[in-house]
């Protein structure tokens, strides 16, 4: 039986620092997605929440001569914060030291121990402590870590394994079956590619136990491999729980540099006990500083994302990450480009034309604007029904910068129709004025519920100044919207310059 809720999960983000902008873009594009869910009626249930058990956290902490348990509760709460700065509407932030987690690793570990999926042995392989991972000599021929550009550690252990190659087969018909299991398609190759250039190793699935991490259930001297106990927060976080209705969960959002931990381990681990898979990984691009470097904690490049929310409101921050960076592409973050949009396309093309309407409709009709039975008599060019339609296949195909696209395409479209009707210019007493200003007042109504899982303040505000709140996307319907009677009050100033 196909699952009627909607379980939506970002990455869990390393504490081992403040958040930068890419962790804020994560949470933004996952939350439109989270939103443009519920209002299309599905039952969503969203996570995040932060990887706390790495090596590399223990050793930040050491650097600073802080307790590690407190070096990572202190960063948790500053990613805390982001989510609610940027009014991520997550259900649910799971911490990688909790107990409700390590619980579940540790009988997802026993599990595989006794279906023969584990086994001890020595291991050499190049480790990169930023990204807690070993490469392959074919990834990092010459031992630089291919993501951080720095000097590979070469560790020889002992330790447990993962009988990944016994999976192979599986893997490789498993993504071949399922097109859709990886989006964009670009990724999918490259993860397909990959999975054909060079057998599938085994794993390494536990670390020398140091003092941090979820001890390796019946040996104390190692504790689980970060990776491996974190792909598990998304399954500990709902089962045994009273949403574990919502497993499999249907969307994995994640950046580029962590695709095959999500889309090859991640799904063996899962098949490999027999727990139904993810049915979607969307792999979303990089936030590249302005001069097109990735920004990461490591390069030392990030802008802080409280910094701009300090000058910007969070719409206007919101709508430049969703809008200006490609669906599955990377994009450059700067102020400049946020600048340009929060004027023109946020305080132009939206905020103008609700202040001016509003006011001008409220100043000839009063606050209250009942439909009229006239057709108005200028082509009326936009059909926000279609527009629904479009924006939901774009959410559907994970192209939410595209979604944006079609909505601002129609906003231009009511600015044009306002600028031809030229309804300021209309006799008193015509009833053709109250047929525009109805038009248009359709169109905004429309265009803020659609706007709300993107810009969820600037569709509430602009809702309440037309006399409405909490709609949904069953409420975009040509029947309701021509009938509504509009209950006027000025909107704020949304998009206010910044000097
Ligand atoms: O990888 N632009 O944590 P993380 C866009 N703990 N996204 C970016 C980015 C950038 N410049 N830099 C990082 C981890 N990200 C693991 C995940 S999940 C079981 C464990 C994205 O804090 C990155 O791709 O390094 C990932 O999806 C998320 O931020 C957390 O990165």
């Amino acid at each position: 039986m196909s699952k009627k809720n909607f379980y939506i999960t970002t990455a869990i983000d390393y504490p081992n620092g403040a958040p930068h902008m890419g962790h804020a873009y994560e949470k933004i594009i996952t939350d439109a997605y989270a939103r443009w869910a519920r209002s299309s009626g599905l039952e969503t249930y969203f996570l995040t929440g932060t990887d706390e058990n790495g090596q590399k956290l223990a050793k930040s902490a050491e650097e600073l001569n802080v307790p590690t348990r407190k070096f990572v509760d202190d960063n948790a709460e500053i990613f805390k914060k982001l989510c609610s700065e940027l009014k991520i509407s997550n259900d649910d932030f799971i911490r990688t030291t909790e107990s409700r987690h390590s619980k579940v690793v540790g009988e997802f570990w026993r599990k595989l121990e006794k279906n023969g999926d584990v086994y001890f042995d020595r291991y050499s392989g190049l480790y990169c402590l930023a990204c807690e991972t070993f490469y392959t000599e074919t990834q990092a021929s010459d031992r630089l870590c291919p993501e951080h550009k720095t000097k590979l550690e070469l560790l020889e252990e002992e330790g447990y394994f993962f009988k990944m190659s016994k999976y192979e087969k599986w893997i490789k018909e498993f993504l071949t079956g399922n097109p859709a299991f990886v989006a964009p398609s670009e990724a999918r190759n490259e993860i397909v590619s990959r999975l054909n250039s060079e057998p599938l190793k085994d794993l390494s699935i536990s670390r020398p136990n140091k003092g941090w991490g979820i001890p390796v259930p019946g040996n104390d001297k190692f504790v689980v491999y970060t990776w491996f106990d974190a792909l598990i927060n998304y399954y500990s976080a709902v089962v045994g729980t009273s949403h574990e209705n919502y497993w499999p969960a249907d969307l994995h959002v994640i950046g580029k540099d962590i695709g095959w931990f999500h889309t090859v381990i991640w799904p063996i681990m899962l098949h490999a006990l027999g727990i139904p898979t993810p049915a979607q990984v969307y792999i979303h691009g990089m936030v590249l500083s302005e001069d097109g470097r990735k920004m990461s904690k490591s390069l030392g490049n990030g802008v802080d994302p409280f910094d701009v929310l300090k000058t910007y409101p969070l719409d206007s921050f919101r709508y430049f990450m969703l809008r200006s960076i490609p669906s599955g592409g990377n994009g450059r973050f700067s102020m400049k480009d946020l600048n340009q949009r929060h004027v023109s396309e946020l305080g132009n093309d939206f905020g103008n034309l609700l202040m001016r309407i509003v006011k001008l409709a409220r100043k000839r009709l009063g606050d209250q604007v009942a439909p009229v039975n006239l057709v108005a008599n200028t082509n009326v060019n936009f059909d926000f029904e279609k527009v629904h339609l479009e924006m939901d296949r774009l959410m559907s195909a994970r192209e939410h910068n595209r979604a944006l696209d079609v909505l601002w395409s129609d906003l231009n479209k009511v600015n044009a129709y306002v600028n031809a009707s030229t309804p300021w210019a209309i006799k008193d007493g015509d009833p053709q004025f109250q047929a525009v200003v109805h038009q248009t007042l359709q169109a905004l109504y429309c265009a803020s519920i659609l706007l709300a899982p993107f810009m969820p303040h600037t569709s509430a505000e602009a809702l309440r100044s037309l006399g409405f709140k909490d709609e949904d996307f069953s409420k975009i319907n040509r029947k309701n919207v021509s009938s509504l009677t509009f209950q006027l009050s000025d909107p704020p100033v949304l998009f206010p310059r910044v000097a």
